[in-house]
């Protein structure tokens, strides 16, 4: 191999190693910034949630805090003709969240993007697995800006002083969680 070319290779390996301890980075200051770290939910209880959320054509859904869009992803394959759009702030998360849709073949929507600097005046329902920080910080929010008989459903978290609707415990073979439907 000529001198050039390893030199090239050598440069190539150092920017893509360079380039990876950047994402790993700002997906930790992401996740330091709102205290809601990465955790996927496990299909079981995920299935609930879509069931619960009762999601009609036309609809829109919102995943704020998306992750790898696990949960938008489910959604469509149970009703195809809503609109699926999550938010997910911490780059190497959104970025394993786009590879996931694309291989999904689902039509879903991951934005980089801050969920709290979002609108949802046009979500019909609207899934969380956030921490009890961000549900404190979520409910005037909602107040404000979710339309009348909007679902929310929390997965493990409740808003606090708000009552649910429903309340369901889904097995996961090793944990039994629960999921919270809120009705604005
Ligand atoms: C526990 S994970 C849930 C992922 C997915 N919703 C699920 O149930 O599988 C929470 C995600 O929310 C993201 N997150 C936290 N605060 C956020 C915010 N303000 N805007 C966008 N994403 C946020 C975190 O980076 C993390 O990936």
């Amino acid at each position: 191999m000529g001198a050039m070319l390893q030199e090239f290779l050598a440069i190539a390996v150092l920017a893509l190693v360079l380039l990876m301890v950047v994402v790993l980075l700002l997906t930790i200051l992401a996740h330091l910034r709102t205290a809601t770290p990465y955790g996927g939910t496990p299909q079981a209880v995920g299935m609930a949630m879509v069931h619960l959320a009762r999601l009609e054509d036309g609809q829109r859904v919102c995943d704020i805090g998306a992750g790898d869009g696990r949960l938008l992803i489910a959604a469509k394959r149970a009703c195809s003709k809503i609109q699926a759009v999550g938010f997910e702030n911490a780059l190497g998360v959104w970025l394993v969240g786009k590879l996931r849709i694309l291989w999904s073949g689902q039509k879903v929507r991951l934005l980089l993007r801050d969920a709290r600097k979002f609108n949802f005046s046009r979500a019909d329902a609207v899934f969380l697995y956030v921490g009890p920080e961000m549900m404190r910080s979520l409910l005037p929010k909602f107040d404000r800006e979710l339309k009348k008989g909007a679902r929310v459903v929390s997965h493990s978290f409740r808003f606090p002083g708000r009552k649910p609707v429903k309340v369901e415990e889904v097995s996961t073979g090793k944990k039994v969680k629960k999921v919270y439907l809120y009705r604005w």
